[in-house]
């Protein structure tokens, strides 16, 4: 299912906290991070278990289940997916963080990458790519194109909003590729941003503006 808008009842509600034009840049961290976790629960339900013996409280052999060995990086898309990054990392304490840069040519309106560093062994790893906001997917499509041209093939998207023309294009260009989302969104405005939105999600995180 490429597209999962989560309608978990705590997600809805900490969305509808956000979107309040008022909110504090500390309650707005909070819960980009809060929403963070609590769709990495959701994108990470077909994670792999396997069986593993340890000693129990009493000294008799219990099996218990552990995660498969399963290596994963979170993809945090500057600036604004570091305002779900320690959320996401709640879950997952041992995932490497691989960082994506881009802006966008005014003249040729084509994403450029200004910064990269990927973990090790990526074409291994399970790629949890992050951003509040997925408004013309132009920066989401590029920054999956990279992963995949580094051989990466377990992919999915974390955003807190969605834009039907983001999730388009996306699903054009990586119909494998799952996106989970606490919203999809109206539309785009001329301004290019989410109606009815957060407004801009990186301001509200870094405080700037
Ligand atoms: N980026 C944002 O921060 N907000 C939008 O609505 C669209 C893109």
């Amino acid at each position: 299912m490429p597209l999962n808008v989560i309608k978990h009842p705590l997600v809805q509600h900490k969305l509808g906290l956000l979107r309040e034009a008022k909110l504090s840049t500390k309650s707005f961290r909070e819960l980009a991070n809060e929403l963070g976790t609590l769709l990495t629960y959701e994108a990470t339900q077909d994670f792999k278990l396997e069986d593993c013996e340890i000693d129990g409280w009493d000294g008799t052999k219990i099996t218990v289940k552990r995660l498969a060995g399963k290596k994963v990086t979170v993809v945090p898309i500057l600036r604004a997916g570091i305002g779900m990054l320690d959320g996401v990392l709640e879950l997952l304490p041992g995932a490497k963080v691989s960082v994506v840069g881009l802006y966008r040519n005014e003249q040729t309106l084509e994403p450029v990458t200004y910064f990269e560093k990927f973990a090790g062994e990526i074409d291994q790893r399970t790629a949890l790519v992050i951003d509040p906001m997925l408004a013309t997917g132009g920066t989401m499509v590029a920054t999956l194109d990279m992963l995949k041209e580094k051989g990466c093939r377990d992919i999915r998207v974390l955003v807190l909003v969605a834009a039907p023309e983001g999730v388009e294009r996306v699903t054009s260009a990586h119909p494998d590729i799952p996106i989970y989302t606490a919203a999809l969104d109206d539309h785009l405005n001329e301004q290019g941003y989410i109606v009815p939105g957060l407004g801009d999600a990186g301001d509200k995180i870094f405080g700037t503006r």
